[in-house]
């Protein structure tokens, strides 16, 4: 075989290659986990609870008009569901996504 005719041949084993190679790289694979989902942060939940909690359940988280989460058996992810859904007075959604995490494994600390 001469080189000129090895040039086709090499280019289909090339393309070949290429597209089995690309049919198993998923760069939009849904089962990239959602922030939404991640593990909390109680460092930065402490920042994320003064700006959005301390007013109504107190600075040090004591209680106010909303009651005292110190010493709050909940955990985290029934923290997060509590913000999501609200609770009595208290407006639900008021935060979301990494700060939800983030202050539900800060009060779940507590
Ligand atoms: C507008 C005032 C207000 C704000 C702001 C607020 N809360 Fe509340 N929260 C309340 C009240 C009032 C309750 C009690 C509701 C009831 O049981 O009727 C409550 C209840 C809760 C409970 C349930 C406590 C228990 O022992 O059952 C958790 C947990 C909670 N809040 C967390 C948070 C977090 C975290 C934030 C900040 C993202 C927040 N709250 C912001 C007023 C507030």
């Amino acid at each position: 075989m001469t080189r000129k005719a090895l040039a086709p041949v090499l280019l289909l084993v090339t393309v070949t290659l290429a597209t089995f190679g690309l049919s198993t790289w998923h760069p939009f694979s849904p089962d990239t986990a959602p922030a939404a989902e991640a593990e909390g942060d109680v460092a930065r939940g402490e920042t994320v609870f003064s700006v959005n909690c301390s007013g109504c359940h107190g600075t040090d988280a004591s209680g106010g008009v909303g009651p005292a989460l110190v010493g709050t058996r909940l955990t985290a992810t029934e923290v997060a569901s509590i913000v999501a859904e609200g609770r009595g007075v208290m407006p639900a959604g008021l935060v979301q996504g990494q700060d939800a995490a983030d202050v539900a494994a800060y009060v779940a600390s507590l």
